[in-house]
């Protein structure tokens, strides 16, 4: 392992006579509840820190996990956890306890975890029902951290939050990265510490304010970023291109001005214009200095998606974040699955592949062959905050 930040995390491998021992892991469970049940094919999260649970109650352990879900304004049946810990039962194979009792409310939920056997799972309710959580508040932090003798964080995708049950209670407890932050670190890091080269990255989604500073932090390491979505409009702008009723802001237009002087970002050589977002709108192939007042740009064409896929395939490093045109639409979603399908395929041997986004990962799994790709982050914001090269408030109580 040649990473920075991963050779100094410490572990799961050093905690060492976990039996018997009360653990407090912090998950992030912040995943889609529709109809109160968390469907097979939106628990990646679940699935993703299920390496730390097993070897904890394999180790003999009682667990009990916090986690947050949504953005909630005090406490409300929407965001409750339970379809959660429903969802959580079924792939850990056994019951788990679920901790309805509001942390206030002590006796309750140490009358919940009295219960908790060896090897046994306990979920407490949404952590942001509590108004401490956001404020990283230090009775909050205390009442966890009275729940358990060792804390571990799993949840990435949080990271770079500094609230109570991640930060707050780092501080309180000996802590430990869970085997989940452990591989996104070691997989991110390859990105930024001496990455394989060539290294190519595709950068798409709706704007650039968000993405600045990781665009700036990535174009020091790699050598070409391919734009796409609504990212490249602003590049089109800043050139003097029509973007017809795209919108893009200003602020946007004066981010891709700077940027645009870095001979390694690469813009579409043709686009997907139509007159409306909508699947019967006529749509055209046309050069990006042809799209007229009354077109919308919703996807790259195909030389674009020629030259994007020539190189990806010199690549020996990628990574992706951002979809390149509006997915969700079949007609507009070719360039995205298609280059979804070469990053995919030079993946896991010809080259080191990864991708992290919330809808990023929603197109690659239209394609089929997430399961190729080397490294599929958990984290939008926290992945996009870590690239910019800054340690993560989450992760900073977890270095040596
Ligand atoms: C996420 O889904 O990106 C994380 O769970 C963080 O959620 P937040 O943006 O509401 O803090």
């Amino acid at each position: 392992m040649n990473s920075f930040f991963y050779m100094k995390l410490r572990t799961l491998d050093d905690l060492t006579n976990v039996a018997e021992k009360r653990v407090l892991v912090r998950v992030d469970y912040n995943v889609p509840v529709v109809k109160n049940k968390v469907r097979s094919t939106d628990d990646a999260r679940l699935r993703a820190s299920l390496p730390t649970l097993k070897y904890l109650i394999e180790h003999k352990a009682q667990v009990i996990l916090v986690s947050h879900l949504g953005r909630p304004t005090g406490s409300d049946r929407k965001n409750s956890l339970k379809p959660v810990a429903d969802r959580l039962s079924k792939l850990l194979r056994r019951q788990v306890v679920f901790v309805r009792a509001a942390l206030d409310d002590g006796k309750k939920v140490e009358h919940a975890l009295d219960k908790l056997q060896v090897g046994q799972v306990a979920l407490l309710e949404n952590i942001r029902f509590h108004s401490g959580e956001e404020k990283n508040d230090k009775f909050l932090a205390r009442r966890l951290s009275g729940l358990a003798d060792v804390f571990v964080n799993d949840a990435f995708a949080t990271a770079h939050r500094r609230h109570a049950s991640n930060v707050g209670v780092a501080s309180l407890l000996p802590s430990y990265a869970g085997r989940l932050m452990e591989s996104e670190i070691h997989n991110l890091d390859r990105l930024l510490r001496k990455p394989i080269k060539p290294f190519i990255v595709l950068m798409g989604g709706a704007k650039i304010s968000g993405k600045l500073p990781t665009l700036q932090s990535l174009l020091k390491v790699a050598d070409e970023i391919c734009v796409g979505g609504g990212l490249a409009n602003s590049f089109f702008r800043a050139h003097g291109f029509n973007t017809g009723k795209s919108v893009v802001s200003r602020d946007d237009v004066i981010k891709a001005r700077k940027l645009m002087r870095h001979k390694k970002i690469i813009l579409p050589q043709d686009v997907v214009a139509a007159t409306s977002m909508t699947a019967k709108a006529g749509a055209r192939i046309c050069q990006p200095t042809e799209v007229s007042d009354n077109e919308y740009i919703l996807d790259i064409g195909p030389r674009t998606i020629l030259d994007y896929a020539t190189r990806i395939k010199r690549a020996q490093t990628i990574a992706w974040n951002g979809p390149m045109g509006l997915f969700e639409i079949k007609k507009f979603s070719h360039g995205t699955i298609a280059l979804g399908r070469i990053i995919a395929a030079r993946s896991s041997g010809r080259a080191f592949g990864l991708v992290g986004g919330g809808e990023t990962i929603l197109a690659l799994e239209q394609t089929k062959m997430a399961g190729c790709v080397d490294h599929v982050s958990t984290g939008g914001g926290a992945m996009l905050e870590y690239l910019t090269g800054k340690t993560l408030p989450g992760i900073k109580p977890l270095l040596k």
